[in-house]
């Protein structure tokens, strides 16, 4: 039995589609008594528990043999923390994995994860990682670089509202985009034993502008346009919310990030790793999700 932690987000929910695929028993960790309620009556098996709460973790891992980890206290409607799910979360995960007597975990970080980067997030999962790497499992640490559907739905969502997709800063600079299908797929093959104690960068083949992100978007909704937020105001925005909501704080941040950092990767290299796994091109998996 695998304990799939997150399985309720934009990722686990493809992971859960992709374990069901692949015959592996699974069941979801998640707070939420609706969704586990849902999960069930589409026959799946769910626990309902925080991972914040160690007690909850055991009675979530018993008779567990491995974890898939893809929790996050970081988006808007977590009502969490980085600190209090990023790292605590997974730290109390590996710790009940260790008491359970389970043998596999699979933790999603990101890439970039370490002590001192700018992004709290990216040292809570840093964090987490060497707990990992310190325990007695056998681990694999997937570091997805962007995922595509989580931006394609923040787009997506403003340009069906509003008609307009919002990007942030001037939208020139690269990003990688990886879809939730292909890390779904390198979790599946680390289950199975593959990249075992190994922490891999996983991103997409395409490094595509947050303009040409939106132009695709508004190309397959079939009207709308762009808007930029400039760099300068996001940043202004951010370091206000700060001050009144740590949440949007956050969020605004990441955005910033996103906007002036360096986010392209080359993921090509990697793909030797993973043998015959999926590598989707965004316009690919845009279509397979509309
Ligand atoms: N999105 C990206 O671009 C990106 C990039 C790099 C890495 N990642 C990593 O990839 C993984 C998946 O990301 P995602 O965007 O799919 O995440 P997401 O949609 O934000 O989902 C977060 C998940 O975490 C669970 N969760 C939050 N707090 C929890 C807690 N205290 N106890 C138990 N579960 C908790 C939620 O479950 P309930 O609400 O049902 O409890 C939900 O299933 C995460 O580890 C993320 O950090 C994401």
């Amino acid at each position: 039995m695998i304990l799939l932690a997150g399985g309720t987000g934009t990722l686990g929910t493809v992971l859960a589609e992709h374990l069901q695929d692949a015959g592996l028993p699974f069941r979801v960790l998640t707070r939420d008594s609706r969704r586990a309620a849902e999960l069930r009556q589409a026959g799946l098996e769910a626990v309902i528990g925080d991972a914040g709460n160690p007690a909850d973790l055991t009675r979530a891992l018993s008779g567990c043999t491995a974890v898939v980890s893809a929790i996050s206290g970081f988006g808007p409607q977590s009502g969490s923390t980085p600190a209090a799910v990023d790292r605590d979360g997974n730290i109390n995960l590996v710790t009940a994995a260790e008491r359970a007597g389970a043998r596999r975990f699979v933790l999603f970080s990101m890439r970039g994860a370490s002590a001192s980067h700018p992004m709290e997030l990216a040292r809570m999962k840093f964090a987490a990682e060497q707990r990992l790497f310190r325990s007695t499992l056998a681990w694999t640490v997937l570091r997805p670089t962007t995922i595509l559907e989580t931006y394609a739905a923040i787009m997506g969502e403003s340009l069906r509202r509003g008609g307009v997709a919002v990007v942030f800063g001037r939208g020139d600079r690269p990003v990688n985009f990886v879809a939730a299908r292909d890390l779904a797929a390198a979790a599946v093959f680390a289950l199975d034993d593959g990249l075992k104690g190994q922490a891999v960068d996983l991103g997409g083949p395409d490094n595509l502008t947050l303009n040409g992100l939106a132009a695709l978007l508004v190309e397959r909704n079939g009207s709308g346009r762009t808007a930029h937020v400039p760099l300068p105001v996001l940043r202004t925005a951010a370091a206000g919310a700060r001050l009144f909501s740590p949440r949007w704080g956050r969020v605004l941040g990441g955005a910033v990030h996103l906007a002036a950092a360096d986010m392209s990767f080359d993921a090509a290299p990697g793909r030797a790793k993973l043998p015959g796994l999926p590598f989707t091109h965004v316009q690919t998996a845009l279509a397979a999700a509309a």
